[in-house]
């Protein structure tokens, strides 16, 4: 039996490059040898009310850019979490024993409610919760996510352990972080610190939508400086940064020509990102090429989200009725 992998992304949308070499890559290479279910949590969305229109419209962006990215509709389930509304059911029954002290110590709870001190609903609180559902519906042993989303799986694993002891029974598996990451590369952002991230804003990132002349203004204004004085000197992280994502998208001659113009100190900066934008826009052609294909097939859309609904469905109802029975919740007459 293969083991189970299920993943969530919250539907804020357009993905970007770190999303694609990252979380994508891992997917793609997932899929083979685990039985892997990734969805869409525009549940999850709900905490800060995204308009209609925007929550339908970002759903449906984030299946193309994953069929785009190469998750295949055959091999892994790809689904809406609304359209399995068995997992609300099971979050109905894992909130009578998550406690109000553990939702509330919850890092990303604090950090939220620190950052928006005016929205602080309970779907925030039991945020965890429901992401413990969509973990335990599926009986996931492997959870593809980053270190920010560590503590939720420490409270997955609580409360299906919880849920175990409270019934006496052997029903939750224990689920915890996985990535290939030790062979990933890091993807920073164009604005001279830290990963590629939408939180960091839309010109640190290069997103899979991005036309080639939008890909080029970016990289020609990403964060550099005044470039190097001295021989043989370690890079700024904003030059780093520049030379790291070349590594991803340039042949290895091109990047080792631009190691020694730095090296050298005849670097000039023009130039380079000139290369960097050249070589980003064939590198991504593919997967944009792709996007615009995939989103013009509508059917096709349709019937990836109904297949997946259904493939993710038939997992959740065995799930929900062996909780039920479990807890006792019976249907007397
Ligand atoms: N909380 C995750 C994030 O913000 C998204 C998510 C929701 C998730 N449910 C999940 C991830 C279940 C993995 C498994 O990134």
């Amino acid at each position: 039996m293969k083991e189970t992998v299920v993943s969530g992304i919250r539907s804020t949308g357009k993905l970007h490059l770190g999303n694609y070499y990252g979380a994508l890559g891992n997917f793609v290479k997932m899929q083979d040898e685990y039985n892997c279910f990734f969805f869409i949590a525009d549940l999850h969305s709900l905490t800060t009310h995204p308009t209609p229109g925007d929550l339908s419209r970002t759903v449906k962006q984030v299946v193309i850019e994953y069929l785009a990215a190469g998750i295949d509709p055959e091999k892994s389930t790809i689904y809406v979490q609304s359209d399995v509304p068995e997992v609300t059911e099971l979050y109905l029954y894992m909130n009578m024993n998550a406690y109000l002290g553990e939702l509330e110590r919850a890092t990303a709870f604090k950090d939220k409610v620190r950052d928006n001190p005016d929205n602080v609903n309970s779907g925030l609180l039991t945020y965890p919760v429901l992401m413990a559902s969509d973990i335990l519906l599926h009986h996931a042993t492997k959870v593809p996510v980053g270190k920010d989303q560590e503590q939720h799986l420490e409270m997955t694993r609580t409360f299906g352990n919880r849920f175990n002891r409270l019934y006496n029974v052997d029903y939750f598996k224990e689920a915890f972080a996985f990535s290939y990451s030790d062979k990933l590369v890091k993807i920073p952002g164009l604005d001279g610190n830290g990963k590629m991230g939408k939180s960091n804003g839309d010109a640190s990132c290069v997103y899979l939508t991005d036309s080639a002349d939008v890909i080029r203004k970016k990289v020609m204004r990403a964060v550099s400086d005044s470039g190097p004085t001295e021989l043989n000197q370690p890079k700024p992280e904003a030059i780093q940064n520049l030379f790291d994502l070349m590594r991803v998208v340039s042949t290895a001659d091109t990047l080792a020509h631009f190691e020694d113009l730095y090296a050298n100190c005849n670097i000039r900066y023009g130039d380079f990102k000139k290369q960097l934008a050249e070589d980003m826009v064939l590198a991504t052609e593919p997967v944009r090429s792709r996007i615009e294909d995939i989103t013009n097939d509508e059917e096709y859309i349709k019937k990836v989200i109904q297949m997946g609904a259904e493939k993710a469905s038939e997992s959740a109802r065995k799930t929900v009725r062996e909780v039920r029975e479990i807890i006792g919740i019976k249907k007397l007459y």
